[in-house]
């Protein structure tokens, strides 16, 4: 799987991960249970690491700890999650339980989500990064309506990674977002790649473009997934799944090259049908 560098530190970040919200929120013995070993061998097969999730997500922290541990996978994995609350005790109490959910003594991004309470939490953060708690710190979000405040505190704060929605029908992270996460030398991890599952649902049991083979895709997911990654200031994205035969697909969608943007619009008018 190609891999891009985390511009604070240069570590080379694998381009596709996945996320765990709804797919990672099930019920222990359950039929979606057995499947998610098979989600987490197929991502790192690929050569894929980063694992997203959230105290928001109900149970898929605690799933995702035990499934780590079940199969030895910690040391593979690029563990990412977040804190969502308000206040500098509750934030650090809820951040003490996604280590133990987590099963593990470091995280290797802790990311405010949505923004709630940012500040408070990004002083908390700063202390845990210089004591190696957790490695990197970012800043997340999933509309545009949030994307002036995203801007102010990416202007603001020094920041390793910005999490930000992110698809082939919600470009308007181009407009400004992407273009400042470059120049500030900040991570971008693209969310809802297929617009939250709604794609894929729109997509379904429609034919491939012709000009898919060219770009070496060979399912609607990987497309999209593409189409993400072609934008140079994004450094990966992550696509939510339960399925193992789906993380199988889009870790594929990571290898190979990805099309300017010139390719993109060469096939607008196909795209907008
Ligand atoms: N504010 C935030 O911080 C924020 C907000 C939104 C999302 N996120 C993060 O970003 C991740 C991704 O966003 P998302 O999960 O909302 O939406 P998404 O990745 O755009 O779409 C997920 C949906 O696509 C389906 N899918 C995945 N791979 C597929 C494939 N190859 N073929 C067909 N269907 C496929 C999944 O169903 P199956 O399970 O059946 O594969 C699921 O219904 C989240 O899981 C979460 O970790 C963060």
């Amino acid at each position: 799987m190609t891999t891009r560098p985390i511009p604070s530190t240069q570590e080379a970040l694998p381009v596709i991960g996945c996320g765990t919200w709804m797919g990672f929120d099930v019920a222990a013995g359950s039929a979606e249970h057995q499947r998610l070993p098979g989600v987490l061998d197929a991502l790192f097969a690929a050569g894929g690491k980063l694992i997203d999730s959230s105290p928001m997500y109900g149970r898929a922290e605690a799933m995702t700890g035990e499934l780590l541990a079940a199969a030895g996978h910690r040391d593979n994995a690029f563990l990412a999650t977040k804190v969502w609350t308000s206040g500098r005790e509750a934030g650090i109490a809820q951040m003490a339980q996604s280590f133990q959910r987590l099963r593990t003594e470091h995280i290797d991004l802790m990311q405010v989500h949505n923004l709630v309470d940012w500040r408070t939490h990004l002083e908390t953060l700063r202390g845990w990064q210089e004591q190696g708690r957790v490695r990197y710190l970012g800043i997340t979000h999933y509309t545009s309506s949030a994307y002036a405040e995203v801007e102010a505190v990416l202007r603001e704060q020094k920041l390793d990674f910005l999490q930000i929605n992110y698809s082939l029908d919600a470009r308007e992270a181009e407009q400004r977002l992407l273009p400042l996460a470059a120049e500030r030398g900040v991570a971008v991890i693209a969310n809802m790649p297929f617009g939250g599952g709604s794609l894929m649902r729109r997509l379904r049991g429609k034919p491939l473009p012709g000009w898919a083979a060219e770009i070496g895709c060979a399912s609607w997911a990987q497309l999209l997934l593409k189409f993400v990654l072609s934008h140079p200031a994004v450094t990966c994205t992550i696509p939510g799944t339960s399925r193992p035969e789906h993380m199988a697909d889009n870790a594929a969608a990571g290898a190979g090259g990805f099309p300017d943007a010139a390719f993109w619009q060469r096939h607008a008018h196909s795209i907008d049908r």
